[in-house]
């Protein structure tokens, strides 16, 4: 396939639609009598055991997936990452999170230099910088230690930390270690979020990290500001030196800003915001609040998922294994949205990062080339933790649209689970649903059951279930630091693997711009107005009268 072309135009995309027909007339409860293909769409890493038996596919279907891999030239593309090639061509860049968690010795290059040591000093300087902080040696403004962490950034610089932060936060370990500290998130410009992050807070013992790899969104910086403002007007302006820290890769407006260079954090152009979690983004107000070993063992846990992705044959690569499916359920049977479904209230924040993780990677329109592209790429992601979602969405997802679902599973719970007099632990009770679902949609239930069931009648057709409703099944060992790792790196590595065989660059973000324009010239306007008593001018008719109406 030259380089130029799209993915659509090959033998092997027009192989996959041709395949539709054939697969159009299975049914997923005939597919799940066949116990040897059920075995063979199973793939088990570390522990961690994919069962995608539940996809409308078949042994065809994979080995024309896999076909398609090739003609995308995936095992190159996934090669030309690791090796720090600038793959992120709009924006001339690597795209090297894997390098944050690369082991001291490891050797990746991005323009000729080996990165893994400037990662390392960076992260050295967090534990010894944590250690201190830890130990109650930093002391604030007035001479106290400070208990308390407020992370001030949106988007990448937000949802990944509060995702692993949600997550560490009923880990026994991880828990023990977060004794008497409290680490919450201002992401959001409205001054509701700001009061919500700073209520039942004291500056005097409150430590904000400024966390933006441009140092230049607008509402992070307001929120800085703010802050900034908290902590001058009850402290004095000294105190921004003991109380007010950075994580940028834009170091000389950190200075600016009045945040002491000693005690900024740096991270590279090379991590994008999205996928930057495992740079100091993360692992400077995880490591704050949990201590840097245990932020160090969900380092090591994304790590092991880079090596399994780099180098296991695709047939037994999960994020391989998921980004082919995804792809096979989005461009070639036609479903737009992908329901993201932990049975786990620890990862209650994993499906709001995927969200940005993968919408923000694949929602393009136009290939790496600049090329239109004939198909829609990206998908819908939504989710909320089983069994909430169950009491919510899953009726559609049941009886309406078609929508498939990653379910996502744990066997050891972080928390004990014990109630006495009941049938079944919470654990229990909770992975009975994780285990009835997937079977519910692929099953369904047929009016001839409901027959037989001598359900009246005129409730039959309400009481059917189509049935043939595709889902997999992730299920972790447990779900300490480690695995919360795994399941970040594989999601990232997943999206990637789509974003490779459509042909687009998954590692830019282009369709953010014109939005954040266009509210620039609002908040021209705005103080125009208020300051000045200007009119509002130069917008059509709608807004213009949106406008005034906020204003009067
Ligand atoms: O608006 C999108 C975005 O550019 C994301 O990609 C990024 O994670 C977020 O804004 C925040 O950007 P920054 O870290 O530069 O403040």
């Amino acid at each position: 396939m030259a380089s130029s072309a799209l993915i659509c135009d090959t033998e092997q995309w027009k192989g996959l639609q041709a395949h539709v027909g054939e697969i159009q007339k299975t049914h997923l409860r005939h597919l799940m009598h066949d116990v040897e293909r059920c075995k063979a769409m199973t793939a088990e890493y570390e522990g961690i055991y994919l069962d995608y038996s539940r996809q409308r596919a078949t042994g065809e279907t994979m080995e024309k997936l896999f076909k398609l891999a090739e003609a995308a030239k995936l095992k190159e593309k996934i090669e030309k990452m690791f090796r720090g090639d600038k793959i992120n061509s709009t924006e001339n860049r690597s795209v090297l999170h894997v390098a944050l968690r690369a082991p001291r010795d490891e050797v990746i290059n991005s323009n000729g230099v080996n990165v893994v040591p400037e990662v390392w000093g960076v992260k050295d300087k967090i534990k010894q910088f944590s250690e201190t902080f830890r130990s109650g040696s930093w002391v604030g403004a007035t001479g106290k230690a400070l208990t308390n962490v407020v992370s001030v950034g949106i988007g990448g610089s937000f949802l990944g930390p509060l995702f692993v932060h949600a997550a560490l936060q009923t880990d026994p370990e991880a828990a023990e270690s977060a004794k008497g500290r409290q680490l919450k998130f201002l992401a959001n410009v409205d001054p509701v979020d700001v009061a919500r992050s700073i209520k039942d807070l004291d500056p005097e013992t409150t430590l904000v990290v400024v966390v933006s790899k441009t140092f230049t969104t607008a509402e992070t910086m307001l929120n800085a500001r703010t802050l900034k403002e908290w902590i001058v007007s009850s402290l004095g302006p000294d105190a921004v030196a003991k109380h007010m820290i950075a994580v940028s890769t834009n170091l000389e407006l950190v200075e600016k800003f009045g945040i002491d260079p000693k005690n900024a954090f740096a991270f590279w152009d090379w991590v994008g915001g999205r996928y930057s979690v495992c740079s100091a983004v993360g692992v400077l107000p995880l490591s704050l609040q949990y201590g840097f070993p245990i932020v160090q063992k969900f380092l090591e846990g994304a790590a092991s998922i880079d090596k399994h992705f780099r180098s296991s044959s695709f047939e037994k690569n999960i994020p391989v294994l998921l980004g082919l499916l995804s792809v096979w359920n989005v461009s070639f049977l036609g479903y737009p949205a992908r329901a993201i479904l932990p049975y786990s209230q620890a990862l209650e924040k994993f499906a709001p990062h995927i969200q940005q993780l993968s919408m923000e990677s694949n929602g393009k329109g136009v290939s790496i080339d600049g090329v239109q592209l004939p198909f829609e790429s990206g998908e819908i992601d939504f989710g909320e933790p089983g069994t909430n979602g169950q009491h919510s969405f899953y009726q559609l997802i049941h009886q309406g649209r078609v929508i498939p679902c990653d379910f996502i599973g744990v066997v050891k719970s972080q928390q004990p689970v014990y109630l006495k007099g009941e049938i079944v632990s919470n654990h229990d009770e909770l992975m009975s649903n994780f285990f009835a679902q997937p079977d519910a949609l692929a099953y369904g239930k047929t009016p001839e059951q409901l027959h037989s069931e001598k359900v009246p009648e005129h409730l039959i057709p309400h009481k059917t279930f189509q049935g043939n409703r595709p889902s997999l099944s992730l299920l972790l060992p447990s779900l300490s630091a480690y695995e919360i790792g795994q399941l970040l790196a594989i999601y990232e590595h997943r999206i990637a693997v789509q974003g490779f065989l459509w042909g687009i660059n998954s590692f830019d973000q282009w369709g953010v711009e014109l939005g954040k324009s266009l509210a620039s010239q609002v908040r021209k306007s705005l103080h125009a107005s208020r300051v000045e008593g200007k009119p509002v001018l130069g917008f059509n008719s709608s807004t213009t009268s949106l406008l005034t109406r906020y204003l009067a």
